[in-house]
């Protein structure tokens, strides 16, 4: 099979503002699309996003990276098989530069997305298996989802500074069991909000936002749901993972974290974790510390490693040469994994093997600003992650990577694949 034509056209995201959809178009007639995400709380090392800048949509319009698809990246693929592990080193040769910044991230990243799922049509697998196939894979494991529940900081525009509080089925036999338990934990705090008489709403990744100004506040009132329900937090059932995003409010030039505005120190931080730690059911940190307060990163790991995992984004911001520093410096213990900060999924693919052969915990992650698109689902599966973090149980540009879940456990567990059982 050969690539008839590659068509990108500007799209709009969940938050409404414009993305790029990228269409890859074989000779069989099968036309196969990938999505570009788009982060809010982004690292400064994550590949560059290419935005107009122009008068239009608040410069926020992605023209540019749709005209390079069209006029660059479509005449370079048109009449070559859809190899896309070869052809995302052709779009990266294109780029020509260290950031992408020459075709753009967003649209490197819908292209490769695009290519992937026509490699596999081509192939005649489903998605996840030829990402297991390319990982070398025996078998495959459905990813632990890490749900947002309550949503805080940017994502939410109130003053607490954890941005995601999250909860992890950990102990559930099954992703639909552990589904069925976020959706009823979701609904059971939206019902103790209410009887409470407290205003809320929803935060851009599907969770809870409430005027919330403390930490322990939001954490206390999933305590109340996960005490109501009935689960077990100490057998696993209803593990809390954060994700701080703590560069959102530190100071680099002061070398403190401004909490309630009040400058602290690293050490100061992680006294406030421990106590945290202490009092609530949490397994994961995400972003404790800031992407450059290193001494901050190994101090954290130094208190903490032992009681909680340590999961690099901000600090790692999917890329190679600074998950080389990570382990150099041994300070985290998870690894935030998102496509679109390198811009291709193979390189992508290549970190997650990295990752995989220096025994580190990998966490596939959406953006805060996502799609209709799945494609992290089958990513998350074919490279068995270990966890997935596709935000909250309500908008269905987060429930799509979990519906997909299902259905590919359903392949998995009902009909059978030969990646699935215990080959
Ligand atoms: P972002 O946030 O997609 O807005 O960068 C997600 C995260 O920090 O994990
Ligand atoms: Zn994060």
């Amino acid at each position: 099979m050969k690539i008839k034509k590659v068509h990108a056209r500007e799209i709009y995201d969940s938050r409404g503002w414009p993305t790029v959809q990228c269409e890859v178009w074989l000779d069989d007639g099968s036309v196969f699309s990938g999505y570009a995400p788009a982060g809010l709380s982004t690292s400064s090392y994550e590949a560059h996003e290419l935005r107009d800048g122009d008068s239009r949509l608040w410069g926020k319009g992605v023209m540019r990276a749709v005209e390079n698809i069209n006029q660059l990246v479509c005449p370079v693929l048109v009449g070559k098989e859809p190899v896309a592990t070869d052809l995302d080193y052709i779009l990266i040769t294109l780029d020509g530069t260290p950031d992408k910044s020459h075709l753009g991230s967003n649209a490197m990243i819908a292209t490769s997305m695009a290519l992937y799922r026509a490699y596999a049509h081509d192939q005649g697998i489903e998605l996840y298996e030829l990402i297991a196939f390319l990982m070398g894979a025996q078998s495959v494991t459905i990813p632990c989802p890490l749900f947002n529940i309550i949503n805080g900081g940017r994502h939410a525009e109130n003053k607490l500074i954890v941005q995601e509080f999250m909860i992890a089925p950990l102990s559930a036999g099954t992703l639909r069991e552990g589904i069925e338990f976020a959706v009823t934990l979701f609904h059971e705090i939206k019902r103790i909000l209410r009887q409470q008489g407290i205003f809320f709403g929803i935060g851009d990744e599907g969770g809870i936002t409430a005027p919330f100004d403390d930490p322990r506040t939001a954490l206390d009132v999933m305590m109340q749901a996960i005490d109501k329900v009935g689960a077990d937090p100490e057998a696993g059932a209803g593990a809390i993972a954060l994700d701080v995003a703590a560069t959102q409010f530190y100071d680099s030039a002061q070398k403190r974290y401004i909490v309630d505005g009040n400058p602290l120190t690293s050490d100061e931080l992680i006294v406030f974790y421990k106590e945290l730690i202490k009092t609530y059911p949490i397994y994961s940190i995400e972003d404790g510390m800031a992407e450059d307060d290193w001494d901050g990163w190994v101090s954290m790991y130094e208190s903490l490693s032992d009681e909680v995992q340590l999961a690099a984004d901000d600090i790692l911001a999917t890329n190679p040469a600074r998950l080389v520093q990570i382990a150099e410096r041994n300070c985290a213990t998870a690894m935030v994994i998102k496509p679109n900060q390198i811009g291709t999924v193979t390189e992508t693919l290549e970190l997650m093997n990295i990752c995989k052969s220096n025994n580190l915990n990998t966490i596939v992650s959406h953006r805060s600003g996502e799609t209709e698109d799945s494609f992290i689902a089958d990513f998350a599966v074919g490279t068995s992650s270990g966890q997935l973090k596709a935000g909250g149980v309500c908008r269905s540009e987060r429930l799509a990577k979990y519906n997909r879940l299902l259905a590919i456990e359903d392949i998995l567990l009902v009909t059978g694949s030969r990646y699935g059982g215990d080959d």
